[in-house]
């Protein structure tokens, strides 16, 4: 067997998968965000530690005499979050995570600093979401906390190194750190030296499929796994819901909806050029890269939705009518801002919108909206691929996107792109796994792992008349930004 860890935003899964790619077992573990100001939002590093180790026991219990068959282990990861360890391997603070919107001002900073380098270095623009401005707020707000850093790692890279003693960061997640020659797989120096950080403060990188360790004595005592367990660096959680789904090379383009949302594909040239307009990180694939744009508010908006709405009802029951409003909500149109936006608008401020609200509408006609908004914003992602010249007519759906079937079917009209479900769907936690599988010498590339592990489900075709009328209403969705974007100020 072997494990993928899946560290998210919410909670950490942990998957059992054997050499067929079939899923043996599941466990999960949630733990508590902290938003103690507009716009932050924090976890204890510990609490995934906790977690997983939760996780990974309940696996081995399940198992019992046959958790030594356990070969491997790796993760994937929530991005972007730092966590600050000082000498002893500590964190100095709560982590400060992916989807925290406090730093728009040291984004101005990175951005007056570098200019145009940072494109050509990063290949990113600087976003309140990444690392590298969290560093330097922290160092601006928490002067003591920073002082006593002498490293920094993400989230998932944190949990390796409670299992392990080992610190190392793959390429995938260090290139969302802004930190990163994503290009030449190394620091940037220049990077660091414009804002005065220390080299110290990086860790050794790796390829995701690297064996980086074994565990500890302590971490194999609580998790029950053996301690020649081998474990491997693992990826961001993006470019390991990508190997997950089998997208490792052009052609086929990724809708995963999580927490956040995205749009993604495979790219083969380090040089492709989109302009900043998406993000262009290094894939979990040895030498691959990812373009990919960013829903932040996705399957957050209908968790927010149920939370706010129908708080005792499962989602299947809060979306059980959704199939009975016509495609377009019967004019309602709903804009997913809820933490603001990232692609296309990088705008941390502007909130969402309900508009159109006729006195006939009712509950199912507010979920389909919310549904529909969600897949509008995921469709500037698959605009901007457009115009850069890919052609995106098959998308691969997985996560929350991908479980029912509206919804699948909503894709494929506003997308104009056939949508595929996948046959029995792990999102990123296979794709740990497969990094994990590959690491150990199961297969000789992920391509021949992907060939076994990822079944294709049901195709959902793009029906004529629903793909025009949605054509309509993403140019109304798309005004509704310029109108509503001072509101959350
Ligand atoms: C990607 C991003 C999110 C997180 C979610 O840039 O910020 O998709 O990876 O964990």
């Amino acid at each position: 067997y072997v494990i993928g860890i899946d560290l998210g935003t919410s909670a950490v899964k942990a998957l059992l998968v054997d050499r067929e790619g079939t899923v043996r077992a599941e466990a999960a573990r949630e733990y508590p965000l902290y938003h103690n100001y507009s716009g932050w939002s924090e976890q204890d590093p510990d609490d995934w530690v906790r977690g997983t180790l939760e996780a990974l026991r309940e696996l081995t219990d399940g198992l019992g005499a046959e958790a030594d068959a356990v070969e491997g282990i790796s993760f994937s990861g929530q991005m972007h979050g730092l966590v600050l360890l000082d000498g002893a391997g500590a964190p100095v603070r709560r982590a400060i995570l992916w989807n925290d919107t406090r730093t728009s001002e040291q984004c101005r900073e990175i951005e007056r600093t570098l200019g145009e380098r940072l494109l050509g270095i990063a290949r990113n623009p600087a976003l309140e979401g990444f690392t590298l401005p969290k560093l330097l707020w922290v160092r601006q707000h928490e002067p003591e906390a920073f002082s006593r850093a002498a490293t920094f790692v993400l989230p998932k890279d944190y949990v390796r190194y409670k299992l392990t003693g080992e610190l190392h960061m793959d390429y995938s997640d260090a290139a969302g750190t802004l930190l990163l020659d994503v290009a030449n797989k190394r620091w940037s120096t220049e990077i660091l030296d414009a804002f005065g950080l220390s080299p110290q403060l990086c860790v050794p990188l790796v390829a995701s499929h690297d064996r980086v360790g074994e565990l500890s004595s302590d971490a194999a005592a609580a998790s029950g796994l053996s301690q020649r367990t081998g474990v491997y660096a693992g990826g961001a959680d993006n470019a390991c819901g990508a190997i997950g789904a089998g997208i490792l090379s052009e052609g086929v383009t990724l809708c995963s909806i999580g927490t956040s949302g995205v749009i993604l594909s495979s790219e083969a040239d380090k040089d492709r050029d989109f302009g900043g307009k998406v993000h262009f990180f290094n894939h979990g694939k040895p030498d691959a890269f990812y373009a990919m744009g960013v829903t932040l508010g996705a399957g957050y908006s209908l968790s927010w939705f149920r939370r706010t709405f129908a708080p005792d009802e499962s989602y299947d029951a809060l979306l059980a009518g959704v199939g009975d409003v016509r495609p377009g909500a019967g004019g309602l149109l709903f804009t997913p801002y809820l933490v603001g936006e990232r692609t296309p608008h990088a705008d941390a401020v502007v909130r969402g919108s309900f508009i159109g609200i006729d006195g006939s509408h009712g509950r199912d006609h507010f979920a389909r909206a919310v549904l529909e908004g969600i897949t509008f914003s995921l469709n500037e992602s698959v605009a901007i691929f457009r115009a850069a010249g890919k052609t995106v007519d098959t998308i691969i759906s997985i996560g929350g996107g991908a479980r029912n079937p509206h919804w699948l079917q909503m894709q494929a009209d506003i997308f104009d792109a056939e949508v595929v479900a996948l046959e029995t769907e792990q999102g990123p936690g296979m794709g740990a796994a497969m990094l994990a599988a590959y690491g150990c010498g199961w297969f000789d590339s992920l391509e021949a792992c992907a060939a076994r592990f990822v079944r294709h489900g049901a195709t959902y075709r793009p029906d004529a008349a629903a793909v025009r009328q949605y054509a309509g209403l993403f140019d109304a969705y798309r005004q509704v930004y310029a109108q509503t974007r001072g509101l959350g100020e």
